[in-house]
């Protein structure tokens, strides 16, 4: 795939093969090449997008919410990926996490790291107690991924969820801050 030059960016975790990093406004078109991707997005509540949805997205990426961590994924200077941890309750110290990875970097161990690295970034710098994720049941390999970064099963939501004219049940895993 041709690209243009990497925008210089603003790297929060050096995770290796992958960084996070800030979005800037110059990562709409490596965004777009996933988020519009209806493989990309066969499980998720989202997408695929338009590249309206897509600028909308980025404008909102380059200035997250307080108690919203939202990054890129990059690799090479280029963004393959979102990985986002937020606030859902400032009283209860309660959080939700949740990725994503262009389909040519999958299974080559990407997404594990990044769900580490938004467990710490929730623990130690959002001061989460609690940090819960949810997918489609049939999303074997979020759940695989969220499994070995140490989150457990905590349910089975029954048709909890509306996805492009669908009722969906969702699986809920977590981790506190306490898990050994
Ligand atoms: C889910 C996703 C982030 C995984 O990224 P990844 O970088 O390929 O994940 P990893 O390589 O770290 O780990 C994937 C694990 O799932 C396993 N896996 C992949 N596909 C699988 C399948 N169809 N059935 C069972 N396990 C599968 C892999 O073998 C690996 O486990 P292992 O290390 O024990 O062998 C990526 O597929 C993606 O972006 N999907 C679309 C967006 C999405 O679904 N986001 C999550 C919403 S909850």
């Amino acid at each position: 795939m041709a690209h243009a030059p990497a925008a210089p960016r603003d790297v929060v975790e050096d995770l290796g093969p992958v960084q996070l990093a800030r979005f800037v406004p110059e990562d709409v078109d490596d965004v777009h090449a996933f988020a519009s991707d209806p493989v990309v997005c066969e499980h998720t509540t989202w997408g695929p997008n338009t590249p309206d949805d897509t600028r909308a997205f980025v404008e909102q990426a380059c200035r997250p919410e307080p108690g919203t961590v939202l990054l890129a994924i990059v690799r090479d200077g280029h963004v393959i990926g979102s990985a986002s941890v937020w606030t859902t309750s400032r009283s209860d110290r309660c959080g939700e996490m949740g990725y994503v990875l262009h389909r040519d970097h999958w299974g080559r161990g990407y997404a594990t790291l990044v769900a580490r690295a938004l467990l710490r970034i929730g623990f130690d710098d959002l001061g989460l107690a609690r940090v819960a994720a949810t997918c489609a049941p049939a999303n074997t390999a979020s759940v695989r991924v969220l499994e070995k970064a140490g989150l457990q099963h905590e349910g089975h939501l029954r048709g909890d969820r509306l996805v492009r004219g669908a009722r969906r049940d969702s699986l809920v895993l977590a981790r506190l801050a306490t898990d050994g």
